[in-house]
Order: structure tokens, then sequence, then C-alpha cells
């Protein structure tokens, strides 16, 4: 197959473009794209969770740049074998490491057709537009928001964070900071969160110039949730020191334990005190659409500020995560800015302000919305609410599985899809367990078994699985654990003899 070539009229032979000679060639070879993905995904609980990318691989992808092109369907063998091969694993069904979502086939088609519509979703006039408003309002009425709820897509839940605490800065600063930029010393904006507060909020913090050091972690209790007394005391005491608290952020679901703080409590304490209460939901948030799970998260709905992944517990492909703020004019008080080429025309094409980029940081954004749309059409809501709430029961089982096992130990409640265990033996010392289990886990993910990721709690090592993995069954759950029993038995019988 020809790129490159222009397949029109004599007179313009010359000139060229990026599109294929033969159409015809263009369909057959996306045919043959599709008809792999389709076999890779159907195929997918029979490989292994991860395999490492082989050296000659690695060698091979560090080629100078071509300066010639070559035939598409070439390009596309060599991406067949080796690209294809080495994902991170996340579409497995036990791949629970760090917080992945698994992502779904009518996720590979909207992006596709996302891809080839290729508008920029700034906020023109565009069927786009009216689909992001439209997944934004369905979404905020799913998390108890009001739907008139002002939000958009963006990236992660990094972004997502990074952008509600802009809002809550601009908002509550008490002076314009975005005219004067972020006043320091005595006078520092302080925002509050718990030790278990996802280390993206200290990256928005140095990023929206509050710094770490107007950061203030506060501990948390036995179940991992904000100390609410001990919130409140640090208020009062830097309030009193002459500082500018602006901001609390509770965590619905924190990466290490999936434990939620307690929301009602924390929006009362920003009441009292006049702060913005943000919520870091990355995928706890989404336990309000399931009604068994909806109390779990209650007080959510009171926040100034909300975010959610559609790329975590939608189990939709990345990138896509959801901020939302109460107060639309609060949100694009913090971004609103229109240069003169953008100057809403009245009529055509930009006929009003480009809606989306008044909401964050972004100007040219891609059409994440067709995503969750069609997901959402596809599956609806109440689908997501029995696959999460299945998430959540199969965690349960897990933890059953483990307490149950003479050899294994949970190391913190399960509040919802998070277990954290590790392997134990009668005799061996903190110490040596927390290199037994980290080698576990590691021999775990290298022979492609299971992908539980590892962390540290109270000073232990953890194996932890979160589980946002819509094709996990419980019988993944037995496999993990019969593996973790059984190479921590070798490894202890192999240093022991
Ligand atoms: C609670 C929480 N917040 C924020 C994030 C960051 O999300 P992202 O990885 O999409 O940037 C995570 C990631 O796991 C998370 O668990």
């Amino acid at each position: 197959m020809r790129w490159n070539r222009a397949s029109v009229g004599a007179e313009d032979r010359e000139e060229r473009s990026l599109d294929p000679a033969d159409w015809e060639e263009f369909r057959a070879l996306g045919h043959r794209v599709i008809d792999d993905l389709t076999a890779l995904l159907a195929g997918v609980r029979e490989q292994p969770v991860w395999t490492p990318v082989p050296r000659t691989v690695r060698e091979a992808l560090r080629a100078p740049a071509p300066r010639q092109g070559a035939d598409p369907a070439d390009v596309y063998r060599e991406v067949r074998e080796r690209i294809m091969p080495y994902p991170l694993g996340n579409i497995h069904p036990r791949h629970w490491g760090w917080v992945m979502g698994t992502g779904t086939p009518v996720s590979v088609l909207a992006d596709l057709i996302a891809s080839a519509l290729n508008s920029n979703c700034a906020g023109f006039d565009t069927a786009a537009t009216l689909v992001e408003q439209q997944a934004i309002a369905w979404l905020a009425e799913a998390v108890g928001f009001p739907s008139a709820a002002s939000g958009l897509f963006v990236s992660s839940g990094s972004m997502a964070n990074l952008t509600a605490l802009a809002v809550a800065r601009t908002a509550r600063a008490g002076y314009d900071v975005r005219e004067d930029g972020v006043r320091g010393g005595a006078e520092r904006l302080t925002i509050y969160c718990s030790t278990e507060t996802h280390s993206s909020v200290q990256k928005a913090a140095e990023v929206l110039g509050i710094g770490r050091a107007g950061l203030r972690y506060v501990p948390v209790n036995d179940a991992f949730e904000i100390d609410v007394a001990a919130l409140e005391r640090a208020i009062v005491t830097d309030r009193d020191a002459g500082m500018r608290p602006f901001c609390v952020v509770a965590t619905a679901g924190t990466v290490n334990t999936g434990a939620i703080d307690d929301l009602r409590s924390v929006a009362a304490v920003c009441r009292r005190h006049g702060l913005w209460f943000h919520v870091d939901g990355a995928f706890g948030a989404v336990a309000a659409l399931a009604p068994v799970l909806r109390e779990r998260v209650a007080g959510m709905e009171l926040a100034d500020s909300l975010i959610f992944d559609q790329h975590k517990w939608m189990y939709l492909n990345y990138d896509c995560s959801c901020v939302l703020v109460r107060d639309p004019a609060a949100h694009r008080a913090a971004f609103e800015l229109t240069p003169s080429y953008l100057a809403p025309t009245g009529r055509g094409i930009a006929p009003g302000h480009l809606l989306f980029s008044h909401l964050g940081v972004d100007l040219s954004r891609g059409f994440r919305a067709l995503k969750v749309w069609m997901a959402l059409k596809a599956h609806g809501l109440d689908t997501y609410a029995e696959l999460i709430a299945q998430n959540v029961s199969q965690a349960r089982y897990l933890g059953t599985l483990v307490s149950g096992h003479p050899r294994l130990e949970c190391l913190a409640p399960i509040a919802l899809n998070v277990v954290c265990f590790r392997y134990r033996r009668d005799g061996l010392g903190d110490a040596r367990l927390d290199q037994l289990n980290a080698e576990i886990l590691m021999r775990l993910q290298e022979r492609g078994i299971a992908a539980p990721s590892g962390t540290v709690l109270r000073g232990r090592f953890a194996i932890r699985v979160a589980n946002t993995n819509h094709r996990t069954r419980r019988s993944d759950l037995r496999e993990l654990v019969a593996a973790v029993v059984r190479l921590g038995d070798e490894l202890v019988e192999s240093t022991s003899g």
C-alpha cells in the first residue's frame, strides 16, 4: 500500500497528502487490525498476565528515525510482532495492580470513531460538545451531584485533582490569585488531607504554588480514614497563626486500602470554617452507582468539587477522568480567558465561548466523552451498578480466602474493592516477611500468573489487590491465593534447607 499520495485528478497528481492512494487497501488493513484486536481481547484469559519485553525487541525499538516511509502493512506487522505481545496486562482477568481499568470492547470502537472524526473538543458547535455535556450531566447525577453542575473530562485523576484544586484556590484564596499569584509567608494558603491521600494532591499543591509546606497531612485512624478531630485542630491552629486555610481534600477510596473518609463529617468541618470541600473519588466515587454501596460514600454529594476516573472503576480505556464542580461560575472563574483569535463569532463553528477551554488547562482536547457516552448507552448504569458491586463482593471473597488460610493474613480492613494481605509463617519476623512477600509479588508478575501490586502499611509490606476488573472471576482469586501460598512455601523451604 502506498501512503502520501493524493488519489486525485492529473492536475493535482504531484501534490502529496498523508492519505492512502487506494482506500480499499486501507479498508483491508483496517479489517485485519480489528480481526487481530478481537482475537487478542477474546483470548486474553489464555495468555500470561504480563510478558517482559525481550532484549531483541528492546533493541529493535531503539532504531533511528525513518527518513522514508514504509508500507503501512509492514509497519502494522511490526506493531503486531513487537508491540502487541507486550502490554501492561490490565486487560487480563488477573490484573489487579495499582488501580487499572480493564478497558472494554465498546470503548475500543469509541476511540476508533473519535480518532477518525478527530474533533478538537475545546467547545465548538459540534455534536461532540453536546455529547460531553450530556455524559457529564449523566455522571453528575449518578454520583449525587446536581445535573447542572459544571464538569469536563481530562486525562487523569492527577489532572482532575489539579483542575479542581485550581478552582478551589481561585474561589477561596480571599484575593485575586489569577492576577496576583500566590502569596507566601505568614499568609500562606493551606490545604488539608490525610496521610493516605494520593500523591497527585501533593503534586497539585506544588504546581499551584501552594507548595509542600502548604499541604497539611492529617493522621488517619485504624481504618486508614482521616482523623476528623485532628483535621479541625490543624485548621484552627493555622488560622490562629494568620495562615489562609482554604480547602480540605477527602478521599472516597484511598489508593492503599480503599478507605473512605468520613465525608459527612469533613463536609461539616468545611462548612464551619468556610473551606472548599474537595473529594478525590478517583475510583471510589462510582460506589455511588450501586444502590448496595451508595451509603458508603454518603456525604460525597456535599462536595464543592469531585473527581473520578472513567479509566479506573468504570473500566473504560485510557484515558479519561471527570472533574465536577458544583458552582459553574466558580469553575469558569478559574480558567476563563479569551484571546482575540478565539472570540465568539455569534454564528458558524464557534458561535459562543469555547466552553471546555474555559473549564480547564487544555484548549485543544480529544473526544474522550464519546467512550463514556457509548459505554453508558451500550451497558447502562444498572450494569455498572452490578459490576461494581460484583468487584466489591469478589474483594470480600478474597478476604475470606485469606482469613481462612493459616499462612495468609489481611493487613487492612476491606472497605471497598482493595485487599491488602501477606503470606506469613510462625517464627518468621516482620523484616523477613517483608522480603518474602516482595519476592512472591515479583514471581507472580514475572511468571505471568497474576498482577497484584505492593504497598507498605504501617511499615509492613503488603500484596495489594485493587479489583477494578470486569473480567475477574472468583476462580481467578482462588488461583491467586493458591499461587501465593505455593510460592511462599517454595521460598521458605528453599532457604530453610
Ligand atoms: C485515590 C486516587 N487519586 C488519584 C489518583 C491518580 O489518578 P491517575 O493515575 O489517573 O492520575 C489515583 C491513582 O491510582 C488514586 O487512586
